[in-house]
Order: structure tokens, then sequence, then C-alpha cells
């Protein structure tokens, strides 16, 4: 069955998968998707064992289509301990009850792309996220080639965490991942050495900072500057070689 090509002015509607989905969830899975995935999966979204999932459909398109899936978000919500993601979340041991939701599959017909279907099905996922007082956050895994996709997670605010090596194994080739995460609903990373490195830095700057005013309070009460200091210092619009040579002047104080 080919999806007809959207209308100019498409009607565009989100609701949850129902079971008389499931062919066409199948074929669109089979059509974006460079992997297979079983009967069993199609089976449980739509009837919604284990998994939550919204479609998007084109109201605009004749009777008997218009209620047709032209795009879908596939979810699962799990615990947050056995999660693999777990070091990546302040996880409070004493909360053991905190949960993610992880991303399985999202896919919107290439006749339908770039109309911000997608960002509007990941935004079903995290409204319904944020929604569960137990939920940290949503995660999932790009393989690493796919650009289109990176981006739109990266402009819904989802974090690029870690790489995975060979993660994924295509027609007998191993591809990497991407994990992505969203923090909601208070969930935040742990600091990584980056940050941490960052606010030291920053800690050590503002130290040196107050250190050098208070020098330089201490030096004003003993000495008077020399005429020339002013100078150097008042001068923004000189030009390199002028302010160094005006500078150099200072530095003999
Ligand atoms: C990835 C995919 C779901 C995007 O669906 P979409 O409805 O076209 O996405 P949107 O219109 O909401 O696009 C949102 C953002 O995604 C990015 N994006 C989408 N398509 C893109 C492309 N072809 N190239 C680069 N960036 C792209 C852009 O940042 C875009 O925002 P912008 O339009 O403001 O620049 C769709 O291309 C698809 O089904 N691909 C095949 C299956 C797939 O890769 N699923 C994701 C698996 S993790």
């Amino acid at each position: 069955m080919v999806i007809p090509k959207a209308s100019h002015c498409p009607s565009i509607r989100y609701r949850p998968v129902r079971p008389y989905d499931l062919e066409m969830l199948e074929q669109i899975h089979s059509d974006v998707f460079p992997i297979r995935y079983e009967p069993e999966f199609f089976q449980n979204v739509v009837s919604g064992r284990d998994i939550v999932a919204w479609a998007a459909v084109d109201r605009s398109r004749p009777n008997g289509q218009s209620d047709e899936l032209i795009g879908f978000v596939t979810a699962r919500i799990g615990l947050a301990r056995e999660s693999e993601i777990v070091d990546l979340l302040r996880y409070d041991s004493s909360k053991s009850d905190q949960t993610l939701v992880y991303i399985l599959t999202l896919g919107v017909a290439e006749t339908y792309r770039n109309l911000g279907i997608a960002t509007s099905l990941i935004r079903e996922v995290i409204k319904y996220a944020s929604s569960i007082p137990t939920c940290r956050a949503v995660y999932l895994h790009v393989i690493s080639y796919n650009n289109a996709a990176m981006r739109l997670y990266q402009k819904m605010s989802f974090k690029r965490v870690r790489r995975l090596q060979g993660f994924y194994l295509i027609n007998g080739q191993h591809y990497d991942s991407y994990l992505f995460v969203c923090y909601l609903n208070g969930g935040r990373s742990p600091c990584s050495p980056l940050e941490l490195a960052t606010s030291m830095v920053s800690c050590l700057r503002s130290a040196l900072k107050s250190l050098a005013a208070r020098l330089r309070k201490n030096e004003d009460k003993v000495f008077k500057w020399p005429k020339c200091k002013e100078t150097c210092c008042l001068i923004p619009t000189q030009s390199k070689r002028n302010l160094a040579t005006e500078c150099s002047g200072c530095e003999c104080v």
C-alpha cells in the first residue's frame, strides 16, 4: 500500500494507537527501518501491552483514509534501577520506584516529513512521561548515521550522553548508536567530569579575580598610580600596537 502525497493543507491529528492500526503500523515500520520487528512487537503495541503508542493521522484525506496512520511513536515505561542509564541519573536508592520512559520506535511516512509531525509525537511522549510523578527521564538510542533524528532530538532538548559501539547489527554489519536523554521531573544527570572541571575553573577564576582586586586595593593604599597606568587603561579604541607601546610603559609599575 502506498501512502499518497500529503495535501497542501494536511490536517494532522494525534491519538492513541488502536488495534485496527496493525497493518499500517507494520507497513510503515518496514518502510522506514532497516531492521525487522517481530509480529509480537506489533501485537503488543496495538493492544497496549506494556507499551504506549501514539498515531498521527491526516484528517484532510478522503473518507476511509482520514483515520489511517501516517506516523507513530512507541514507548515503554520501566524502572530506573533496572535501566542501562541508572548511572546517568542522580539516582536516589531510597526512591526505588523511580521510572523512565524508553522510546522504542518513531517514524513518519516519507510524504509527510518535515511538517513537524515527529516533533509533536515526541511532545506527546514527554507530556505523558511528565505526568508520571515517578518518571525521571525519556531516553532512546539512535543509529550513529541518522542525522535527521539526531537533529530532531537535539532540537527538543535531549542530551547526547553516550556512544555505544556496535550496538546495532544490520545485515551482518555493526553500527554504533548514540544514547539520548531528556531529563524530567527533577531527574538530572550526575556531574560529569567535564561539568566538574568547568565549575572548578570558574571557582578558581572568581577566586583569582577577588584576590587581584584585593591586592590592587592594598597597592592603592601604598602607592600612587603613575599617570601612564590611567592612560593605558582608558584607550580602548587604540590599535594593538599602540596599546602595547602604552602598556609597556605601565608594566614598569
Ligand atoms: C526522523 C523522522 C522521524 C523525522 O520526522 P519529521 O516528522 O520529518 O520531523 P519534524 O518535521 O518534526 O522535524 C523536526 C526536526 O528534525 C530535524 N530533521 C527532520 N528531518 C531532517 C532531515 N531530513 N535532515 C536534517 N534534519 C532533519 C530538523 O531539525 C527538524 O527541525 P526543523 O524543521 O526546524 O529544522 C523521519 O525522518 C523518519 O521517520 N525517519 C525514518 C525513521 C527514523 O529515522 N526514526 C528515528 C529513529 S531514532
